[in-house]
């Protein structure tokens, strides 16, 4: 049986996990040590050995990206960590942040002195305060100890972090709406290409990491890369933390190598609440299509979960029982995205709108029979059209809820389609 692979979160349950000094002593800095004793293009190599695949969602090979900036043209490149999450049932990188800021920090050392930066940023969700406060803090505590600021552990490499609170809309966590925030505009995606990695931060090539990401950098340095391959599978290296929430007898951070069941999970989490038994989840996030417990033995890596036609993304594992109404819970998820469309691009300004209209109705039992595939034809016109990964995000839950219970979404539609729509009218529209 696959068991739990403690790396990120071994410390979180220490006494003041979060202060520099426990960090210290439980082995923290020996990364950013090892690191500035090699050439930064042997740690970009390292990194791209392990396989990291970045832990935001989308799972692009970190590495990679980080070997995508243009050669050093004398002007600044920046690292900005997208700790803005809010993807729902997403839950990781805020305890992480709580438990073990100093994690994170390291890693932005170690990032940036790959990269070539000399200024990062931190760009945390403008709800939680106390995270905010928390980075504060431990960037405060870093720099005390000289592992900020200039001439780092005297190894001649400066850097300087600043932390930034965003003002709590999830298009902000969209890399590039995130970048334009972070400029002080209204936080709305660009067009890629170029990508950050080209035009990025006021226009200069930036490397755009998650929190779990750039956390996961000293264990590569101080493991090696062999280390980190030889947990998870092939393509999907490493350790992840899934977030384990909902209808679940212990829910939480539940760190374990990629290629982990929802199964081996639940054994570990005391299962479904007792009496009751799944109905669908959610593998990773709201935005990625839904599961059914048929699919509990599916390995949760990122080539297994898109075969079985879903995605990994964040590793949200939102568990629902039989008392859950399938279409009430899709319903609340179209209100979310809704209210959070910036309104930049039409389809999904308008498509989230009609979706919430159509779901609204069929959950009040007022649906008509053309609904389900008017919400189909809906989902068609958002999918693959909208400007960034929001649109498509909106249309998953409902595609693959009618897939897997259409029967429920039946039962919200009393209305004959030619009471509303009578042959007689139908030119008209
Ligand atoms: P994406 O696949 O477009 O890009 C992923 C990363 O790779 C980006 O940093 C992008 O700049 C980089 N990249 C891709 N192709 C590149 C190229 N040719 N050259 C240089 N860089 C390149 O995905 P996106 O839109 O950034 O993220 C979508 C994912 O975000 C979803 O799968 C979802 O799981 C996740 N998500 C996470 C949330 C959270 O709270 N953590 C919230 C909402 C979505």
């Amino acid at each position: 049986m696959t068991t739990l692979t403690p790396v990120l979160s071994a410390h979180w349950d220490a006494d003041r996990s979060w202060k520099l000094a426990r960090y210290e002593a439980d082995g923290g800095y020996r990364g950013l040590r090892k690191a500035l004793t090699m050439a930064p293009a042997d740690v970009v190599t390292t990194v791209k050995d392990s396989g990291l695949r970045g832990r935001g969602g989308a799972g692009f090979p970190t590495g990679m990206k980080w070997g995508f900036l243009p050669a050093p043209d004398g002007g600044p490149r920046y690292l900005v960590v997208n700790a803005d999450e809010s993807e729902p049932g997403t839950c990781k990188d805020i305890p992480l942040m709580m438990a073990s800021p100093q994690e994170l920090i390291e890693g932005v050392i170690i990032t940036s002195y790959a990269i070539g930066c000399h200024h990062a940023f931190i760009y945390v969700r403008g709800e939680v305060v106390h995270v905010y406060r928390r980075l504060l803090e431990a960037v405060r505590e870093a720099r005390e100890a000289g592992y900020l600021g200039t001439d780092i552990l005297g190894s001649g490499f400066d850097l300087e972090i600043t932390v930034h609170a965003g003002a709590g809309a999830y298009i902000c966590g969209e890399e590039t709406a995130l970048l334009d925030s972070l400029e002080g505009l209204r936080g709305q995606p660009r067009l890629k290409p170029p990508f950050p990695a080209v035009a990025g931060l006021y226009a200069r090539p930036t490397v755009v990491n998650n929190v779990e990401s750039v956390a996961s950098v000293p264990g590569i340095i101080v493991g090696g890369a062999d280390w980190f391959t030889s947990m998870g599978t092939e393509r999907s290296a490493g350790h992840g933390l899934f977030s384990l929430s909902g209808h679940v007898t212990r829910p939480g951070q539940y760190e374990a190598p990629l290629g982990i069941t929802l199964r081996e999970l639940l054994d570990m989490a005391g299962g479904v609440r007792e009496g009751h038994e799944l109905k669908f989840w959610t593998p990773g996030g709201s935005s990625t299509p839904i599961f059914t417990a048929e699919h509990l033995d599916v390995p949760l890596d990122y080539e297994s979960v898109g075969k079985a036609g879903s995605m990994l993304g964040t590793r949200a594992l939102q568990i629902f029982d039989e008392t859950t109404s399938v279409v009430k819970a899709v319903s609340r998820w179209i209100q979310f995205y809704k209210h959070e469309s910036c309104g930049k691009c039409t389809p999904c300004r308008e498509g989230t709108f009609w979706l919430a209209q159509v779901m609204a109705r069929l959950e009040a039992g007022q649906g008509t029979s053309a609904d389900i595939d008017l919400l189909l034809d809906l989902c068609d016109n958002i999918l693959g059209r909208a400007f960034c990964a929001l649109g498509d995000g909106a249309t998953s839950p409902v595609t693959s809820a009618i897939q897997y219970f259409r029967e429920e979404f039946e039962a919200g539609t009393h209305t004959p389609a030619d009471v509303l729509f009578p042959p007689e009218r139908s030119s008209l529209f």
